[in-house]
């Protein structure tokens, strides 16, 4: 008994720390709003043959809202071991064109990359435009959730009401337009 209980501590102090590391990497877990996912393939505008990479994927959710696109390979990366495991279950049945990969998503290739999801923290979201630029191919379609991207302009900024959660649409090419279209 005493073993069973020891290795059940243990795997709760690893997911624990997991959850602590992806905190300090690039955000803790806090799920983007159901009723926004309408809003996030909107303006994701997907087309067939697109790849679509969540970083930092929690547990699935928005994954599973891109299902019903027609993007070729829908790919998201979570380094907390709980979100992972939950997300890997809840979009099993739909491998191999969803993936969930245990992954850092800094050390991650963006090369392939149409459409890129995330809702990170500031400090993050500035690691990542550095990552991007070299990265991301023109036209790659970048959705950020909550937060903007410093120094890039956003092609639209999409906030339908006062309360609604901001979320910038970034198109790799278009970075230093002059003008965002705020849509309210
Ligand atoms: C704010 S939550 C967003 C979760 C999900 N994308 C959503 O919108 O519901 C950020 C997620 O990123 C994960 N994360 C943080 N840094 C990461 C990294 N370097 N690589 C992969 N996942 C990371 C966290 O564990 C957390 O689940």
């Amino acid at each position: 008994m005493v073993i069973i209980w020891s290795i059940i501590g243990v795997l709760v102090l690893v997911a624990i720390i997991s959850a602590a590391w992806a905190g300090l990497r690039a955000a803790p877990w806090v799920p983007t709003w159901a009723k926004d996912f309408a809003r996030i393939r909107e303006l994701a505008q997907v087309q067939s043959g697109d790849t679509i990479l969540e970083l930092g994927a929690g547990e699935g959710r928005v994954l599973r809202a891109f299902v019903e696109t027609p993007a070729q390979t829908i790919i998201g990366y979570e380094i907390s071991y709980i979100p992972f495991l939950i997300a890997t279950l809840r979009l099993r049945k739909y491998r191999p064109r969803v993936r969930v990969l245990c992954k850092d998503f800094f050390h991650a290739s963006f090369t392939d990359a149409s459409v890129i999801f995330c809702f990170l923290t500031p400090p993050a979201m500035r690691k990542l435009k550095v990552k991007c630029e070299a990265e991301c191919r023109p036209g790659t379609r970048i959705l950020s959730y909550a937060f903007s991207v410093p120094g890039w302009k956003a092609d639209r900024v999409d906030k339908p009401t006062p309360n609604a959660m901001t979320i910038y649409r970034y198109v790799v090419g278009t970075l230093d337009a002059p003008e965002s279209q705020v849509l309210g």
